[in-house]
């Protein structure tokens, strides 16, 4: 028993400094095909983290017909304020952006509010509703009362050669906005295209996730610190587990690990976590002669009526040895995941692997993770760990992340920004009216001359006298 232990902390270790090297020399910088980064309502472009943010005040911006958006600055930034939350583009009107799209497949499309008060307007009064490429991703939003930095973060599925990003106040008078935008070709393994289905049947599947758009409602580095953009491969940000952990056990231990992470030996890509959430964790560790009989368990506000792709990401940081480690994992109190075994499936310790979990909405508005001993955890050992979870919602079946009305039903609210399609039709009806009244003329004789009212026009609605009106760009 004992030589069988030492020669399996060999065999690790050998393993260890083989794959050390090994991951070394394939640590890569993620480069997206598709990269658009837009510092909206700016003359300059501004750089953050190293990322340059364009733009879209100059003549080849995406943003198109500008003439009712007006570019809006903070006359008094807080001092430590990033430059690109320093201006907004303003929306009276509904108004688009049209991004290049080279390669086809998911794309991360985020969207930053940053509400500041210039002039006399409160960007927090702005209301408005968000689509992109025919998906609603926001309706009647307001930043509101937050007063502070929202980033919204999609996941998205493009095979057109352009992403359209439409800006739809919420009703007349009311304005959008919105500071940055990022379009960002996803890494190819980031989005997996079947999850199991979590529904108290063990072997059912959720095909087609890729297809699907996802809203990012949650992303948390469990037991650690937050992440930033800076620190994660894919610019995204991940936040610390606390306000989610519901067990009060002391036995329940955080873990900090500072060795490298080994990636993609049985499970994921660097791309999928961090090393920063990989090697923070929290474990359930069984000390003495008996199993620690708890669940650690995490609970997510959700919005009912949606179904959630649930990606939990393990790492094995705590066990001393291979094949020591099993235990259950629960969705929604369903049992997702049974006997969990991380080394059958990585092959060593300190690798990474996540599994995708679909769930639907009970209506109940929370949507619990919990992770608990199985009936194969040992004495002594970890008998639990969860290192990283990310919950994504789900387009309904009205392709809205946001209610019940689907984008064609929010650009009708709004008969003007069909301008396109209006005007070949009331020209038409226009000539088939005339006509009809020159057979009606020519047979009775215009004794009865109809008197011709104008068509209504509409005045354009409030008339925001902030900031610079001459605006520069396509019309
Ligand atoms: C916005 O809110 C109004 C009033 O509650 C509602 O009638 C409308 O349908 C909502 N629009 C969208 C797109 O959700
Ligand atoms: C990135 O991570 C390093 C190491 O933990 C930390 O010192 C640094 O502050 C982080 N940078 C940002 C921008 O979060
Ligand atoms: C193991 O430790 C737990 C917590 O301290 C305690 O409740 C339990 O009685 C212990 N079991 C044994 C067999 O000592
Ligand atoms: C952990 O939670 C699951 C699902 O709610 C439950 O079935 C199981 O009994 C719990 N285990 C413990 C040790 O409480
Ligand atoms: C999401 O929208 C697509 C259409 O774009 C639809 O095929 C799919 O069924 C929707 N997803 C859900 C879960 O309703």
């Amino acid at each position: 028993m004992e030589e069988n232990h030492s020669l399996k902390t060999l065999t690790f270790s050998l393993l260890i400094v083989t794959f050390s090297l090994f991951s070394t020399l394939s640590l890569s910088t993620f480069a997206p095909t598709d990269s658009h980064l837009i510092s909206c309502g700016s003359t300059v472009d501004t750089t953050v983290d190293g990322r340059r943010f364009i733009s879209d005040s100059n003549p080849n911006s995406p943003l198109l017909s500008s003439t009712h958006t007006i570019p809006f600055t903070n006359q008094n930034p807080s001092p430590n304020s990033l430059q690109i939350y320093n201006t907004a583009r303003i929306f009276k009107k509904p108004s688009k952006y049209a991004l290049d799209v080279k390669e086809p497949g998911v794309h991360m499309v985020r969207l930053h509010f940053h509400p500041f008060v210039s002039s006399n307007l409160d960007l927090n009064d702005a209301q408005f509703h968000v689509l992109v490429n025919g998906y609603v991703v926001l309706s009647n939003f307001s930043v509101g009362k937050v007063r502070d930095l929202v980033v919204k973060e999609y996941f998205l599925w493009v095979d057109s050669d352009k992403i359209a990003i439409n800006f739809v106040p919420a009703k007349k008078g009311n304005f959008g906005f919105v500071n940055a935008i990022e379009v960002i070709s996803a890494p190819k393994d980031l989005i997996a295209d079947v999850g199991f289905l979590v529904n108290g049947n063990k072997d059912d599947k959720f095909e087609g996730l890729t297809k699907q758009a996802l809203e990012t409602v949650h992303r948390i580095n469990v037991g650690g610190p937050k992440v930033t953009p800076f620190n994660d491969t894919v610019w995204r940000t991940w936040i610390p587990d606390d306000g989610f952990f519901k067990s009060g056990d002391d036995l329940l231990k955080r873990m900090y690990f500072s060795a490298r992470i080994h990636y993609k030996i049985g499970g994921a890509s660097r791309e999928v976590g961090p090393d920063f959430v990989y090697n923070t964790a929290r474990v359930i560790s069984s000390t003495n002669g008996s199993i620690l009989n708890v669940n650690m368990t995490w609970e997510f506000p959700v919005d009912e009526g949606y179904k959630y792709l649930v990606r939990l990401h393990f790492c094995d940081i705590a066990s001393i040895s291979l094949g020591l480690i099993h235990f259950n994992v629960y969705v929604n109190g369903y049992l997702a995941y049974e006997d969990l075994d991380l080394s059958s499936i990585t092959y060593m310790l300190a690798s990474p692997f996540y599994a995708d979990f679909v769930v639907v909405d009970d209506s109940s508005g929370v949507l619990s993770v919990s992770v608990g001993p199985s009936k194969k955890s040992r004495t002594y050992e970890v008998d639990g760990i969860l290192n990283g979870v990310e919950i994504m919602k789900m387009n309904n079946s009205a392709g809205s992340l946001d209610g019940k009305i689907c984008a064609g039903m929010v650009l009708k609210s709004w008969p003007r920004a069909n301008i396109g399609v209006l005007v070949p039709f009331v020209a038409v009806v226009f000539l088939l009216l005339s006509l009809a009244m020159i057979m009606h003329w020519r047979t009775v004789g215009m004794r009865n001359p109809a008197t011709w009212s104008k068509l209504p026009t509409e005045v354009p609605g409030v008339s925001l006298n902030h900031g610079n009106q001459h605006l520069p760009g396509k019309a």
